[in-house]
């Protein structure tokens, strides 16, 4: 399909897709008596997006929307969600770039296939474990950060290449195409989009690349209203169209990243790009209460600790305590505390270490842990470090899912690290550098950047893929796809995921209202229960009662996008909590 072909029938489908994006579900309900009460009735409060053919949830509305117009020509969900990530590397550029890396669940109905493909970054052959840590022993936050030797070796585009190759009906070319139109003629700056500008000043005024992209002409970073084009990025996508994936790994793309690291002291070299390869895994399953759930393995970490915290929960009647108590705050707060502390010592990249990951998942170590929790007196965590800080969680990662008529899934998250990456962009490609090295443990016990104690197992070595919290899930009920989700949220992806997860199979929510309950997070170190505006002031004063510090005051937890397919009818939900965010459905 052509450029022209994709014009000419855009304008039913964009009405097709408007429509279900922004039709109040009241509407819906009317127009389509179909639409199961039991989701939409008015016992509801929040209620998803609804759509009959096929849907799109992500963290920007006009990636959504390409998507949905794949998927309106007859793409699949393969197609549609190569062209929701090249559309968010351009209209979401704190977080989408393909510059960065993630993890994709996929199920293919035809080849009744579920598998994760892992495209995270790999620490250049040049990177060694020290590498961070300062003579006088600290770690050297600021390199990690906003060097170029805190950058990996990127996996996207090597990914959605695997997942064209493997599942895919449209080339490469045609899935990039509204992205590049959108980089090369520009889009209209949002309001979110400005506010992350301003917010990220300092470290894209660094150096001139970035600036000439992100800065009106006198030196302040655009405002909303004003048109972002990106001819740099437009070059860069018109040759991954030209000449596939080839280009980013060893054309013209690569040479430009190299030839900025030998000159500006980064450490990705040509041998490190055509080394990278997004790997096929198996995915994780685990059994809940008559659901099956896809996980990501190793080196994801949130596919191990969702299925042993859900483990824990089970020995609890939860769905009784029912969702936002004290008394399942507490049995969720335990439950993390374990996980978290687990997850310091154990986990890590499997080509490198051994992730004894039946112990993690298992029943007999969830009895233990189950069996530690005395209702109503909260744990202790040991061994606090003086000099953690609390964790904020960043912006700079974001989720996309998408769900066909065919019964294909995506859900797949990707990042570039900080909002924004490191700031940096490399000159003639519009690609801001990720700065994912942050990821690691830099010096063993201390945070990484999201706060997270890690030791040896995440330590930095050569080809090495950092351990990430990113947790796409896939949940099926009767062997069909049922609810795809994932989020962004550094440390506290996993901890939102599980929490959505329960509110729908524990507590029967509709996708919007689970996705909308206040969350809670606790991550072993600092030992603090975080809990966002909305959590019940009766139930913060009976976990104080137990014993427990709560932070609050702070940041929204996570951004989940997610959706549901319910007797062929699709149910999405994009998280209220970052702005900007949307679904389209046709
Ligand atoms: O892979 C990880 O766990 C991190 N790189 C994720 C970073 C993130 O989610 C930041 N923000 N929202």
């Amino acid at each position: 399909m052509k450029n022209g072909a994709l014009r000419s029938r855009s304008g039913i489908a964009w009405l097709a897709i408007l429509f279900a994006a922004v039709m109040p579900v009241g509407a819906h309900a009317q127009a389509e008596a179909t639409t199961r009460a039991s989701l939409l009735d008015f016992g509801s409060v929040h209620h998803p997006v609804v759509a009959r053919n096929g849907m799109v949830a992500s963290q920007e509305m006009r990636a959504s929307r390409v998507g949905a117009l794949i998927l309106a020509q007859g793409g699949n969900a393969f197609d549609a969600a190569a062209a929701t990530h090249f559309a968010l590397a351009v209209s979401l550029p704190r977080a989408g770039p393909i510059s960065g890396g993630g993890f994709m669940l996929l199920h293919s109905a035809e080849a009744d296939e579920t598998l994760a493909i892992d495209y995270k970054e790999t620490a250049p052959a040049a990177a060694h474990a020290d590498m961070f840590v300062r003579e006088d022993g600290a770690v050297d936050r600021d390199a990690l950060a906003f060097s170029r030797r805190g950058a990996g070796v990127p996996g996207l585009v090597a990914a959605i290449d695997l997942m064209l190759e493997k599942y895919g009906t449209m080339t490469m070319a045609e899935v990039i195409q509204p992205a590049l139109e959108m980089a090369r003629d520009g889009i209209v700056v949002t309001q979110s989009l400005a506010d992350a500008l301003s917010f990220a000043r300092e470290a894209l005024g660094a150096e001139p690349a970035a600036g000439e992209i992100f800065f009106r002409p006198d030196g302040s970073t655009l405002r909303a209203g004003d048109e972002l084009v990106q001819r740099d990025l437009a070059w860069t996508l018109s040759e991954i169209a030209e000449h596939g994936a080839d280009a980013f790994y060893r054309g013209s793309i690569a040479e430009k990243i190299v030839a900025d690291m030998e000159a500006r002291g980064g450490l990705i070299t040509r041998d490190d790009l055509a080394a990278y390869r997004a790997i096929e895994r198996d995915v994780l399953w685990h059994d809940y209460k008559g659901y099956r759930l896809a996980l990501m393995p190793p080196p994801g970490s949130g596919g191990i600790h969702i299925a042993q915290m859900l483990n824990v929960m089970e020995h609890f009647p939860v769905e009784d305590l029912g969702p936002g108590s004290a008394a399942k705050t507490q049995i969720m707060v335990e439950a993390m505390r374990q996980a978290y502390a687990d997850r310091s010592e154990y986990l890590g990249d499997p080509a490198f270490v051994d992730v004894p990951i039946e112990w993690l998942m298992g029943e007999s170590y969830a009895s233990e842990i189950a069996a530690a929790i005395e209702p109503g007196v909260a744990r202790d965590s040991e061994n606090i470090s003086p000099g953690t800080l609390p964790v904020e969680e960043g912006d700079d990662t974001t989720h996309l899912t998408v769900m066909d008529k065919w019964g294909n899934v995506v859900s797949s998250t990707t990042s570039i690290n900080f909002s924004f990456g490191s700031g940096i962009v490399i000159p003639g490609t519009g690609l801001l550098l990720n700065n994912v090295m942050g990821d690691f443990s830099a010096s063993p016990g201390t945070p990484n950047a999201f706060g997270l104690i890690g030791g040896f197992a995440n330590s930095i070595q050569p080809g090495k893929r950092p351990l990430s919290s990113m947790s796409p899930t896939i949940v099926f009920r009767d062997d069909t796809p049922y609810l795809a989700t994932g989020s962004p949220g550094g440390s506290r992806i996993i901890t939102s995921v599980l929490q959505v997860l329960s509110n729908v199979l524990d507590h029967g929510m509709n996708i919007q209202e689970a996705t909308v309950e206040p969350r809670i997070h606790h991550q072993w170190l600092p030992d603090l229960v975080y809990v966002e505006r909305g959590v019940s002031v009766d139930t913060k004063h009976l976990l104080r009662g137990m014993g427990y510090t709560l932070e609050e005051g702070g940041r929204t937890q996570g951004s989940l996008q997610s959706i549901m397919w319910i007797d062929g009818v699709f149910y999405g939900s994009s998280d209220p909590r970052r702005p900007g965010a949307g679904v389209a459905g046709y």
